[in-house]
């Protein structure tokens, strides 16, 4: 049995990526994210809100109480979830809505993976965290303060955790991973910024009228195919455009 827990499940490459693996046989899932408690498809979904911290630890208890007794090959945690929110310049958006994007983009995926590490330590052979990242932390787009600093974090949380378990031969193995830009409901928050907010709006619009943006079911099976091969986690910071097939 193999365990995956993935955050963010609601819409857009979450969803995709948990329908898969529910579709899997001998999988132990759990989605976190903003959907009532409940079975899904090979698993369970908890209810939590990213954007609190105490939320974030208290939601990990539940998946410990659901982990505890229990054995995997294999554990795999996905911190996919996040916001494209707020989109504008550093001095014109709200103090609160940097504070919640920063929360939900950068503190809560570390939390996360500080848990899943505690709680899988002695319970799986095989233990991988799969950080999706984007582009945006590595290069600075005008407008996506918040979202560039909190990707960038998560890119060099992913190599310090990279090197620790390689230096303490933990074995444990992390990736920091640009998906690409993908056909999800955060690209249409993207395109509906005014260009005072986002300057390249027009880009990122006709991108989505030239059909140049990836299906998230296709972007998940490549997630998934990379992750089983283990070609994933080769390199702590990967992009999965160019990882090829
Ligand atoms: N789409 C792209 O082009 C693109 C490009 C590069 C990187 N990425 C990255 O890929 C990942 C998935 O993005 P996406 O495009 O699928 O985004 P999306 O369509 O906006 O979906 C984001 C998911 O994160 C969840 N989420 C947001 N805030 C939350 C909170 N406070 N608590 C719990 N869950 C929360 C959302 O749940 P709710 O329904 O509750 O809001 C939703 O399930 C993100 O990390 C994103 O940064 C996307």
């Amino acid at each position: 049995m193999d365990l995956y827990i993935v955050t963010g499940h609601t819409r857009g490459l979450g969803q995709a990526l948990v329908a898969q693996l529910g579709a899997e046989p001998d999988i132990d899932l759990i989605a976190l994210g903003r959907a009532k408690d409940g079975p899904i498809p090979g698993g369970a979904q908890l209810f939590v809100d990213l954007a609190d911290s105490r939320a974030v630890e208290a939601a990990f208890d539940r998946v410990e109480e659901r982990l505890r007794g229990k054995r995997f090959a294999k554990a795999v945690l996905v911190n996919n979830a996040g916001v494209i929110s707020p989109v504008g310049m550093v001095d014109r958006v709200e103090a609160i809505d940097l504070e919640r994007a920063l929360a939900v983009n950068f503190t809560a995926p570390v939390l996360l993976m500080r848990r899943f590490l505690i709680a899988t330590a002695t319970s799986a052979k095989l233990r991988r965290v799969i950080n999706i990242s984007s582009g945006a932390g590595r290069r600075p787009i005008f407008g996506w303060g918040a979202y560039c600093a909190a990707k960038a974090g998560i890119d060099m949380v992913s190599r310090v955790a990279a090197l620790e378990a390689q230096t303490a031969h933990t074995g444990v193995q992390v990736v920091s991973l640009a998906p690409g830009v993908i056909d999800t409901p955060m690209q249409g928050v993207v395109r509906s910024a005014t260009p005072e907010e986002f300057v390249d709006v027009e880009r990122f619009r006709q991108m989505k009228a030239a059909g140049e943006l990836r299906d998230p079911v296709e972007v998940a099976a490549d997630i998934l195919r990379h992750e089983r091969s283990g070609k994933l986690f080769a390199e702590p910071i990967a992009d999965l455009r160019t990882l090829g097939a």
